[in-house]
């Protein structure tokens, strides 16, 4: 590994305008590569600290301090040096920060430089960076991984007009392309559907899933099927279903506000089991809220030999609540989304974790997303069962699409079952 000449930060703006932090890496012999980082906005409370610069400017969003972290500590410290690995590089990270969550430095600054270092040595290797990510877990490739792709939403993503946050398809065909064929047939008939039954535009929330007034959340449910028939497809054979209940933001003193009354946790476990009895879900994720251990292990005992029961606040890719949910057999997937932790190499010891207890993989995009297009080469890299990176319009969305077309083409793999 040559010697990084200078890393540089850049305040940019990510698919809400809101911004976000953008690195770039410059090699001694000339290489240079760049890396940007997502945001959420339905977060889990025991994500990596964003470093925000609050006051009046973007409304407290600004990314000017995180910038400075990465022009001046992480640079003066950094450049000069040879960097052998990319574990060397975040061990090295996390002690300029020095704190548990990384709020000295800020994760979406340490995490922009994380990237940019891989992109880097993909390039200063000559070889395309979803095998660098591949090669730093030693991991054959073998399949591409399946899109779960946003139809409808509510919750912190839309005008909350349903509790559910997203209502996902999963398209059950052998290739990405006949994938997103089908996508967007579905996308197609649920706007038909909508105009239909709501008299609306196709009005879209921020992962560009459709937001439809549904009266309840059965009816939401009913629409993606119907919408699944009228396309042409049969529902539960040729597209399944995905649900990200996101029910930690509905969720006070024990109680989930599903309903104006609200239910409790084990109403809740109850009403999940029967929606996964009811219609083709295959992934429930967050079905119930981040503190709420007692219920996850009720709703793993429940539904977890037929659908995956997906942990993305409750576990926030942290390793030790991925531990402690993996004692408590509280889940059975992981959704992976690189900076709920802030370092690539924390991502992986996460990863290797859900894997190690025989757990799926979801690795996931952020509600606020840039053009960037790394977490396609990171879901074929990691071998990830399952990609989620929203819908099918938005270009912050489809240039993750795209990228996995272009990784379908050189691998020439298919879709694992
Ligand atoms: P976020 O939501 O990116 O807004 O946190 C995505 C999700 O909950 O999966
Ligand atoms: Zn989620």
């Amino acid at each position: 590994m040559p010697t990084i000449t200078s890393i540089r930060g850049l305040e940019i703006l990510d698919s809400r305008g809101r911004p976000t932090v953008k690195a770039y890496l410059e090699l001694a012999d000339g290489v240079t590569a760049a890396a940007s980082v997502p945001s959420g906005a339905s977060t889990g409370k025991s994500e990596a600290h964003e470093l925000r610069d609050g006051g009046k400017r973007y409304h407290g969003y600004g990314c000017q301090n995180a910038v400075r972290s990465i022009n001046d500590t992480i640079n003066l410290s950094i450049s000069g040096h040879s960097i052998e690995n990319q574990l060397v590089l975040d061990n090295y990270l996390l002690d300029l920060d020095g704190t548990a969550n990384k709020s000295q430095l800020g994760a979406n600054s340490i995490l922009a430089v994380s990237l940019a270092f891989s992109r880097a040595m993909s390039v200063y290797q000559q070889q395309p960076l979803y095998h660098y990510f591949s090669y730093l877990l030693k991991q054959r490739l073998q399949y591409m991984p399946r899109p779960t792709i946003n139809l409808f939403s509510g919750g912190k993503h839309a005008g909350a007009q349903i509790p559910i946050q997203d209502l996902l398809i999963v398209p059950m065909q052998s290739s990405t392309s006949e994938v997103l064929e089908c996508a967007y047939a579905v996308y197609q008939a649920a706007i038909k559907l909508c105009q239909q039954q709501y008299q609306m535009r196709a009005l879209t929330a921020d992962e560009g899933g459709l937001a439809p007034p549904f009266k309840s959340i059965t009816e939401m449910f009913e629409v993606a099927v119907q919408s699944i028939e009228n396309s042409g497809y049969r529902p539960g054979y040729d597209v399944k279903l995905a649900v990200d209940v996101a029910s930690s933001h509905f969720y006070q003193d024990h109680r989930y506000y599903v309903t104006s009354d609200g239910v409790s946790g084990a109403q809740m476990t109850q009403l999940l089991t029967e929606w996964v009895t009811q219609y083709p879900i295959i992934s429930l994720e967050d079905g119930l809220a981040e503190e709420d251990w007692t219920h996850w292990t009720m709703l793993q005992q429940a539904i977890g030999s037929e659908c995956l029961v997906l942990g993305d606040d409750l576990l926030c890719t942290n390793p030790g609540r991925i531990r402690k949910a993996i004692d408590q057999n509280s889940a059975n997937a992981l959704l992976l989304k690189v900076n709920q932790i802030g370092t690539v190499s924390e991502a992986i010891d996460a990863l290797m974790l859900a894997r190690n207890a025989g757990w799926k993989v979801t690795i996931s995009a952020r509600s606020g997303e840039t053009e960037d297009d790394w977490l396609a080469d990171l879901a074929v890299g990691w071998q990830a069962d399952y990609i989620k990176i929203g819908s099918i319009t938005q270009s912050e969305r489809l240039s993750k699409y795209n990228r996995l077309l272009e990784i379908e083409r050189e691998l020439q793999l298919k879709i694992k079952n």
